[in-house]
């Protein structure tokens, strides 16, 4: 098998729900049958936190150990010894010390790739790789995007941002034009959405005039809810934590949309 679909999660801006939805994205695909990695590449580990991992600072081996070989060209260790498999998927830790990383990528030598290098061989163990990223555009999103198929770009209206979401597509098409190109716009998700609100009508107004016809907007919308907190609390996905609940829903919703569009790789940014 070697149909395998590398999505990364990105959106500079902080708290706009990419930890949420690849957390979340990743169980419902999973529930499906998938076999499904989810990697943590962000130092604030809050994807290994929502999978039950409590302390990620004890890690003996997590993102950061695993690149450091990687860059040290050392022969790797079989998988297991770097990812964490659960009940129904799996992933790749991060914590704390994968700040240390990207200070070391910027001594590397086509640093851009050294993530890619990590998973092009697990592509054949999965059929879909979904990367939360850090809200940033340094060298660890640039990673993400380099290795990835397509961006997938959770946006809430709470922090909408035309700049932001330029900078992030040019950024997009610069990795497309120069590393990566196979690399798609999948699309944008709307997050934490109370429809009944000015704002949320305002923003919409804003993103669907922003995306026209040449970034799609996911049909499904992810509710705002206070079970997103609680999930939190609980180490777990709202998923699992309550899957009747609306945004629960909405991420099987969103899965349904992911995998319908298997083959393709989404509308590329003309950004
Ligand atoms: N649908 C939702 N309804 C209400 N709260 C939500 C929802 N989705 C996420 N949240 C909350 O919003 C906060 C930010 O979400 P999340 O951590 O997923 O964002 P992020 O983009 O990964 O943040 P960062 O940029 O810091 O990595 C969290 O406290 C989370 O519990
Ligand atoms: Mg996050």
């Amino acid at each position: 098998m070697d149909k395998c679909k590398i999505i990364a999660v990105a959106n500079q801006k902080g708290g706009t729900g990419k930890t949420t939805t690849a957390s979340n994205l990743g169980n419902a695909i999973a529930r499906e049958g998938r076999r499904v990695l989810l990697v943590d590449f962000d130092p604030q580990a809050n994807l290994s936190m929502s999978f039950g991992i409590e302390n990620p600072d004890e890690l003996t081996m997590s993102m950061h150990q695993i690149l450091s070989l990687v860059m040290e060209g050392a022969e790797l260790p079989g998988s297991s010894e770097y990812i964490c498999r659960g009940e129904r998927l799996d992933i790749i830790p991060s914590n704390r010390n994968l700040s240390v990383t990207e200070v070391n990528l910027r001594v590397e030598m086509s640093s851009e790739r050294i993530l890619s290098e990590l998973l092009e061989p697990l592509r054949s163990e999965y059929e879909y790789i979904i990367i939360d990223t850090n809200p940033a555009l340094g060298l660890l999103t640039i990673n993400a995007l380099a290795a990835c198929d397509c961006v997938i770009i959770p946006v809430s209206p709470q922090y909408w941002s035309a700049t932001g979401l330029t900078d992030l597509l040019q950024t997009v098409f610069k990795i497309k034009k120069r590393i990566n190109p196979r690399i798609g716009i999948e699309g944008v998700l709307l997050t934490m959405c109370d429809e009944r609100t000015r704002l949320y009508r305002k923003a919409k107004e804003l993103l669907d005039g922003f995306c026209a016809e040449r970034i799609r907007i996911f049909n499904t919308q992810i509710p705002n809810t206070v079970i997103a907190g609680e999930a939190n609390l609980h180490s777990v996905s709202i998923i699992d934590f309550d899957a009747k609940n609306k945004a629960g829903l909405a991420y099987a919703a969103f899965a349904r949309e992911v995998i319908d569009d298997e083959g393709g790789n989404g509308k590329h940014a003309t950004a």
